[in-house]
């Protein structure tokens, strides 16, 4: 696990330049793409890429980590709708490249397993941004999901709900309770995980995900057994690190050559 703490802009460039030098290698590449705040930037930032004519996603692929159960389609909080409008209409994606769960499926258990199935016949995520929630889930795998779990049905929880009613005009009622999530297993497939998170709110939950121990009640633990994980926090999400100056001192002698 790699730990970069920087500006937020200088965390969007680099989590950018990881996916700009995938697509370069692999113009076919499989992204795995996240919705809430964290990760805004780094599509913003893309888009520009792609403006420029650094960046094409036409032969690229890419699946969503989760989806809200029984928003209407056209709900602008439907993270389908959602990924549309913040990176998947800005770029060159090919139709039908982007896909999520399916929150109004009728049978859900059916629409979680294709889900699975078709990630697999992808051939896998090769890059999957991640943000993080203030109770350390990831998706919305909340504390106490299985750590070898793959796309299913969850319950939200209260914390999370609260977290996201300012999408919903402040309103928590108005936050679905349930979701489609793909599981910690799942996303612990993907070749490279490069998980962002800025802001004070986030500090207890970077101090679990890279100094705690293991555990289902702060899920985004589990990937301390992954390979490759970039971790990108700004100096007040890392504010709980008690390795801090020693990633600091890692990261300003890390060789140039080396990437993300
Ligand atoms: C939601 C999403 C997560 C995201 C989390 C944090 O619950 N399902 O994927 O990481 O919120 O959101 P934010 O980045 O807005 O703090």
């Amino acid at each position: 696990m790699e730990v970069v703490i920087a500006a937020p802009e200088d965390l969007v460039a680099l989590a950018a330049g990881a996916i700009e030098s995938l697509l370069a290698a692999k113009p076919a590449a499989v992204l795995g793409l996240a919705t809430g705040s964290s990760p805004l930037g780094i599509y913003d930032e893309l888009v520009r890429r792609h403006l420029d004519g650094r960046v094409s996603f036409s032969r690229a692929r890419a699946f969503m980590l989760d989806e809200y159960v029984g928003l209407p389609p056209d709900h602008p909080e439907r993270y389908r709708n959602v990924i549309e409008q913040e990176i998947a209409s800005r770029v060159d994606f090919a139709p039908d490249a982007v896909q999520g769960p399916d929150g109004l499926a009728e049978d859900v258990v059916a629409a979680c397993a294709q889900y699975e199935a078709a990630i697999v016949e992808a051939g896998g995520v090769d890059l999957q941004i991640l943000g993080i929630g203030t109770d350390g889930h990831v998706g919305f795998n909340e504390p106490g999901s299985s750590l070898a779990s793959r796309t299913r049905i969850k319950t939200l929880t209260d914390q999370t709900r609260a977290d996201n009613a300012r999408f919903f005009d402040g309103d928590i009622d108005e936050v679905p309770r349930h979701c489609l999530t793909q599981g910690l297993a799942t996303i612990m497939s993907a070749r490279h995980i490069v998980l962002i998170a800025i802001g004070r709110a986030k500090a207890e939950a970077i101090h679990h995900l890279v100094e705690g121990p293991v555990s289902a009640m702060w899920p985004a633990t589990i990937l301390q057994h992954h390979p490759h994980v970039s971790v990108l926090v700004d100096p007040a999400a890392a504010s709980r690190l008690q390795l801090a100056d020693y990633f600091r001192s890692t990261y300003a002698a890390k060789p140039a050559w080396q990437g993300l």
